[in-house]
């Protein structure tokens, strides 16, 4: 993944550079670097570790200059180092570059280059690109990178800058994304919007094989061969002050706080205002259409993944269509069984995931039909699929997905209904209902959220334990998974989530006493069956902590605790129980003093396989 700057204007470049990166951070943090230009010589500071290591040197010894470009990295090829930090340089230092992606022949041309009489500072794949500038150049910065480009290979989004030539950026966007920040006197480049927001609002997003020529005074836009391409800015609306913390000690809390504004986002305009069917304007589906659909592929990572979980008991009760929810990195490299009929649909928060876009790209090329769902606009996903469902989240900036999630599963109960109906699976009875319970959605969550101080102090017990199990069956287990993936991912401690009536096939073997497990017991239908599971865990003397219906009196005489939800149809639970789990695992990755934010060894988009 990584995240890149740049900035070519009257200010000083390090403070749009290190403001630029502060917005990127989400994308990586174990390094970061600067180039910048001053008086015939690029001046570079490197370090590893988080960005306010660099600050604090770059406050102690600013480099002065108006034109540079800046990285924050995540770790590909070569550790978390100095030397590995962007920007890189070739051996007369004559070129500097930054890079989000993977050169994937740089082996070869490392070798080539070596071999040429190049020397090597790093071990990233990235440094072959600043050492092909320099034995590449032909005088001309422009037809330099044309001819370096027809030899690497692989994903990238680059920014490079050149001793010979002052006063000129450029930007290289293949399957990597990257945005024009379009200023007066003044320009920009950025891996994405947030990055160049304090300064302009007028951006060009890359298309993919555009190469961007910027000075201070103006902006060219070219394809890989060098013919001049038109661009259309356009003007981002969206607040800055969205992607700030607003009083939260993380942003993760204040993502899951904002959760009843989300789903009210994502429903609005999307039921109809007689209340009984779902709109979703974006796809002007015929009937025929909907119909000629045999079956679908939901694809996906991590959290979004998990959505689709849910997503496929929703389209499956609803539009009676068999579904199967792949991992997006499995299903690319698979053979999965499609006809012209099966509909893929990939789900991404930032719509950048490698792996996410590479199985979209998959089943463009099968000639398979692609809905996106996705919380940005713009991005790879939104831009490449034939029909896109936008979750109105807003930026999520902490790594672990919350509201995304949530939004997601909004989407997909909205797209199941109106498939459904368009299908006439599903009687307009029950749609209507579901429009009535969708609605009230975002007040029962502002509800589950006033339990947070009670889950607080939960958090503080369980957070002594090394492991934690998530217990659920039917939906309760789907979003079982999402708690335990939450839970592991901020808090460090080990979690699994089972199918509650499969865990006396081994894991039970893993409950001793005291140990905590959460068990969800919202399946209306499959009750009684989750209360044996939790006797079984009981009788191992585990310490359970049930989340179940506001008003279910039975449940609290067979568990240690109980955190009550509102009461909503079955169907719809996983809206209500996602949001303790997400404050369970936020409470105890606090009481760990863990970065909340920030988890170890983790990035909020994954842009390299
Ligand atoms: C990373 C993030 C997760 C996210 C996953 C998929 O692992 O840390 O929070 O669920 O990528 O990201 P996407 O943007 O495709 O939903």
């Amino acid at each position: 993944m990584c995240g890149i700057v740049g900035y070519i204007g009257p200010r000083p470049a390090q403070d749009v550079l290190l403001s630029g990166l502060s917005k990127l951070e989400y994308r990586g943090y174990d390094s970061a670097g600067v180039a910048v230009w001053n008086d015939g010589d690029f001046q570079l500071e490197k370090s590893v570790g988080r960005l306010a290591v660099l600050s604090d040197r770059l406050e102690a010894q600013p480099l002065v200059g108006n034109q540079g470009i800046g990285h924050t990295r995540w770790a590909t090829h070569g550790r978390p180092s100095d030397a590995n930090a962007h920007p890189h340089a070739d051996c007369s230092s004559a070129f500097v570059v930054v890079h989000n992606g993977i050169i994937e022949n740089y082996m070869q041309l490392r070798e080539e280059l070596t071999a040429s009489g190049h020397t090597f500072a790093s071990e990233t794949d990235t440094e072959v690109v600043a050492h092909l500038l320099e034995e590449k150049w032909t005088g001309d910065l422009f037809s330099t990178v044309l001819q370096v480009l027809q030899v690497v290979r692989g994903a990238y989004a680059l920014g490079i800058m050149a001793k010979a030539e002052p006063g000129k950026l450029i930007a290289v966007r293949k399957h990597s994304p990257l945005i024009i920040g379009l200023g007066d006197g003044e320009n920009f480049i950025a891996s994405d919007i947030p990055a160049v927001l304090e300064y302009t609002r007028d951006v060009y997003i890359l298309e993919e094989g555009e190469l961007a020529v910027l000075t201070r005074d103006g902006v060219a836009c070219f394809d890989l061969e060098g013919h001049p391409v038109h661009f259309e800015p356009l003007r981002v609306t969206w607040d800055a002050v969205a992607a700030e913390r607003g009083g939260y000690p993380h942003f993760m809390l204040k993502e899951i706080h904002e959760q009843p504004k989300a789903v009210r986002d994502t429903l609005s305009g999307r039921l109809s205002e007689d209340g009984l069917s779902v709109c979703l304007p974006e796809l002007p589906w015929s009937v025929e259409q909907a119909k000629q659909i045999d079956r679908i592929h939901i694809v996906a990572c991590g959290t979004s993944y998990h959505a689709g979980l849910v997503g496929k008991v929703a389209i499956e009760t609803l539009a009676r269509i068999p579904v199967d929810v792949e991992i997006a990195s499995e299903y690319r490299y698979r053979n999965p069984i499609v006809t012209d009929q099966t509909l893929i649909v990939v789900i991404s928060q930032s719509g950048e995931t490698a792996d996410t876009l590479a199985a979209l790209r998959k089943a463009k090329a099968s000639g398979n039909r692609v809905l996106a769902i996705t919380n940005v606009v713009g991005s790879s996903v939104a831009r490449e699929a034939d029909d896109v469902i936008i979750t109105w989240a807003g930026p999520e900036i902490s790594v672990a997905s919350t509201k995304a999630y949530t939004t997601q599963l909004v989407a997909l109960y909205l797209f199941a209904a109106y498939v459904g109906a368009l299908r006439s699976a599903v009687d307009p009875g029950t749609v209507a209902q579901l429009v009535k319970d969708l609605a009230t959605m975002p007040e029962k969550l502002e509800e589950v959220l006033d339990t947070a101080p009670l889950i607080e102090q939960i958090a503080n017990e369980f957070s002594a334990w090394n492991d934690a199990f998530f217990l659920g069956r039917g939906l309760d287990y789907s979003v079982a998974l999402e708690g335990a993936l939450k839970y592991k991912e901020i808090s460090y401690i080990h979690a699994e989530a089972y199918p509650a009536g499969e865990l006396k096939h081994g894991t039970l073997a893993l409950i001793t006493e005291g140990v905590p497990v959460v068990a969800m017991v919202t399946q209306d239908a499959l009750y009684e069956k989750s209360l044996s599971n939790i006797k079984e865990v009981k009788a191992r003397d585990a310490h359970v902590l049930a989340l179940a219906w506001a008003g279910d009196a039975e449940i609290a005489k067979s568990v240690d605790r109980v955190l009550y939800v509102p009461r909503t149809v079955s169907f719809l639970a996983p809206l209500m129980l996602i949001a303790p789990l997400q404050l369970l695992a936020y409470y105890a990755s606090v009481a760990r003093g863990n970065d909340v934010d920030k988890p170890r060894n983790l990035a909020k988009s994954v842009t390299v396989e």
